[in-house]
């Protein structure tokens, strides 16, 4: 356990990687990092860190368990048409923890023309997609594990642009990647990639995926999709899924959605839905046989834009000129965080969409979910180890709050606040995107804090108190 007062333990010193990471403008000058054009993403675990750069159109991946040596600096073939980078993701592509970290684990890129581009942690291309043409604004991978007792939906990837979201499911976008993954190592791939144009998205198939128009109240700056929600009155036929998406944008603080999917149009989906445990090699055959049906559009054109699916508009919050900025959910999606454009905080519940915290002054801030252990004896009590289960923690905020120079921890819904931890300029919080958590032991959600002028990488200790 952590002397008492230090809140921060260190994970690794990337100063070694500084040669990879310096393809992505570290040490060019101080507080690299705080540029909005450069983009960090935590992997699984926390195993290595992803860092692309807009402007410089690199996506650099580093070990973090190596002291950041051995990285991988990928330059993406981006012509005009694909744009310049402008979100970054990691993407797992098994569910459960296999020990085996850098099989399993995809890093995405979004550019600011709407294409979607999946890399392996050594570097290869493993699936490039065209989506919507509009900036993605943001790509979240979010594990809906969290209520394995009900139905909570699956994991799924979202692609949020300026009004509008896509969804693609977990289960379809990690056989397509696995797939891609075994044909880059069999190195069948690479006979393809001669034959064929590699810019050419023919040469790739495609994931399916569900968008919607989500503009009703005007355009968004941030979205999220928040979890399933039951169907709406006098419509009880059930081959329609309901998720609810929150927007928060400029014209409207917050709005919310409903956005409807009829899954009998997925063919993966469906047969995945049925409840079959679907054999990997029952995919694999069953996209072959979609990408050869697929006419093969004339090289260099990009495909049409895919049809909006039906969206409800639920309720907005208008409040001008205050403008939604950015948005966090908390594991199970039933709390969002939202900064705005006055330094305010706004905590949602996103069930009953209502506000039920605010907080003033925090200008520029991030907010992220981390879970902590309270006062726990068991923690203090001998140096065995002890392993915590879910109930043991208690879910917080942690608010970095760069023009202070200080991260808060506050507990939730409505508690006191916890910590209060000085933190250098430029520096930000990270959280892995997803947990991998293994049957045994329950991982709690973390925060890391990344400072790009030390190369330090930190985790927040759990124990408080
Ligand atoms: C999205 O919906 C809004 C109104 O709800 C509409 O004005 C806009 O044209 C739609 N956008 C597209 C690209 O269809």
């Amino acid at each position: 356990m952590a002397p008492r007062g230090h809140h921060l333990t260190e994970v690794a010193l990337l100063a070694s990687a500084s040669a990879d990471l310096a393809a992505a403008g570290a040490g060019e000058r101080e507080g690299w990092l705080d540029d909005p054009a450069v983009l960090p993403s935590l992997g699984p675990r926390a195993r290595a860190l992803a860092v692309a750069s807009a402007a410089r159109s690199v996506l650099v991946i580093v070990p973090v368990t190596e002291g950041g040596g051995g990285g991988v600096t990928v330059e993406p073939a981006l012509g005009p048409e694909e744009g310049r980078i402008s979100a970054v993701e990691w993407v797992p592509l098994t569910a459960e923890e296999d020990g085996d970290g850098e099989e399993g684990v995809a890093v995405a890129i979004g550019t600011d023309t709407g294409w979607l581009l999946f890399y392996s942690l050594a570097g290869d291309l493993l699936h490039k997609q065209s989506i919507y043409p509009a900036k993605i604004l943001k790509l979240n991978f979010r594990e809906r594990k969290e209520n394995a007792w009900e139905d909570s939906g699956s994991n799924e990837l979202s692609v949020v642009f300026p009004g509008v979201i896509a969804r693609f499911d977990g289960a379809d976008l990690q056989s397509i990647l696995q797939k891609s993954f075994q044909d880059v190592k069999s190195r069948l791939w690479k006979d393809k990639f001669e034959e064929e144009d590699a810019s050419d998205e023919g040469s790739f198939g495609r994931i399916p995926f569900r968008i919607w128009n989500v503009s009703k109240f005007g355009s968004c700056a941030d979205a999220a999709i928040v979890g399933l929600m039951p169907p709406p009155l006098l419509e009880l036929q059930s081959s329609q899924r309901h998720y609810c998406a929150i927007t928060v944008g400029e014209d409207a603080v917050v709005s919310a959605y409903r956005l409807s999917e009829d899954r009998g149009r997925s063919i993966v989906g469906a047969i995945l839905s049925r409840g079959v445990a679907a054999t990997f090699s029952t995919i694999s055959s069953l996209s072959k046989i979609l990408w050869r049906s697929e006419p093969s559009p004339p090289k260099k054109s990009r495909p049409k834009p895919q049809s909006f699916a039906k969206t409800s508009p639920l309720t907005c919050l208008k409040d001008s000129p205050r403008k939604g900025e950015r948005l966090t959910l908390s594991p199970s999606g039933t709390l969002a965080a939202i900064t705005d454009s006055l330094g305010r905080i706004l905590l949602l519940d996103t069930h009953a969409l209502v506000a039920v915290r605010l907080w003033k002054g925090y200008r520029d801030a991030s907010c992220l979910f981390v879970e902590m252990l309270l006062n726990k004896d068991k923690a203090s009590s001998s140096s065995m180890h002890i392993e915590y289960t879910k109930s043991d923690y208690c879910l917080c905020l942690a608010i970095h709050a760069p023009r202070k120079g200080i991260i808060e921890v506050w507990k939730m819904r409505t508690g006191s606040r916890l910590l209060t931890i000085p933190c250098p300029k430029g520096s930000r919080i990270l959280q892995p995107s997803a947990r991998l958590s293994s049957t045994y032991s329950y991982t709690p959600l973390e925060v890391y804090l990344f400072n790009g002028d030390s190369g330090q990488l930190s985790v927040l200790n759990s124990h408080v108190g």
